[in-house]
């Protein structure tokens, strides 16, 4: 397995407001190869979001190492500055989250093109410029939307949003994408299409990724599927018998 990312040993806790501590992930160790997709399932609070956020360095974590295999080697991310922290995630990381987080004031187009120059300088030459055009044209075909391709958000539909939200976050070409609840505020069909969507998309970029989802009728189409429960990671119920490496 050509290995995108290892999380070793990885132990987080919050203060809870009252002078204790929740454990929002226990000892949790998983590990991901390239273009493979692992979806996480687990009851509200158990800390499916936790260990997104600590696999793409949004939390760094009490114990435990992340690494992360970027164009420069092996980076463990839980010993990066917060600087660097930010570059790691301009460079390697895509996010999709349940709310799509569009620019209300840009078109889809433009979402994708700002994403592409944020970190740069404010200048950007005009072949980087037809670069990062045609990188989102060709994003937005792969997510079906080259015709919504100058709508703003309030034109589109929720699966039109969060399409487009895909197509931004593999803007960078990420090594890792971190999928959060992508389907919650869709209908069952919208839902199963963008699940289909990024499937397909994660596997022709080969970017390993961290689904959270709750629904089991997506599971068959994941590599791997695991249950977080009370921070403790293990493989979901069935999980198992769905690997299929
Ligand atoms: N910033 C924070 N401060 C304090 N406690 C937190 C914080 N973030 C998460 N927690 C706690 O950590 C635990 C795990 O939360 P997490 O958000 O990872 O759960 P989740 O599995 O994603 O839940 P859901 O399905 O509802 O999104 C919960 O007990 C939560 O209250
Ligand atoms: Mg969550």
């Amino acid at each position: 397995m050509n290995i995108a990312l290892d999380i070793q040993h990885v132990t987080l806790t919050f203060a809870d407001g009252q002078a204790r501590r929740v454990t929002a992930l226990d000892d949790v160790s998983l590990r991901l190869g390239r273009g493979e997709i692992a979806a996480i399932t687990g009851p509200s609070g158990s800390g499916k979001s936790s260990l997104l956020a600590v696999a793409s360095t949004l939390i760094r974590p009490d114990n435990g190492h992340v690494y992360l295999w970027t164009g420069e080697g092996r980076t463990d991310i839980t010993g990066l500055s917060g600087r660097d922290a930010a570059a790691v995630r301009r460079g390697e990381i895509g996010f999709v989250f349940q709310q799509s987080n569009l620019v209300s004031s840009l078109t889809a187009l433009e979402q994708l093109e700002v994403t592409a120059h944020l970190g740069q300088s404010l200048v950007v030459p005009r072949r980087r410029r037809r670069q990062t055009r045609d990188r989102a044209m060709e994003l937005l075909d792969a997510v079906g939307l080259i015709d919504q391709r100058d709508q703003k958000p309030g034109q589109l539909s929720g699966g039109q949003r969060q399409r487009v939200n895909l197509a931004r976050a593999l803007m960078n070409d990420p090594g890792l994408l971190v999928v959060d609840e992508p389907t919650s505020a869709l209908d069952q069909e919208r839902g199963a299409a963008i699940i289909d969507l990024i499937v397909g998309v994660v596997r022709d970029h080969q970017a390993a990724t961290l689904l959270v989802t709750h629904d089991r009728t997506h599971f068959a189409k994941m590599d791997s599927v695991y249950q977080v429960t009370d921070g403790v990671l293990t493989d979901a119920p069935g999980g198992a018998l769905l690997k299929r490496r």
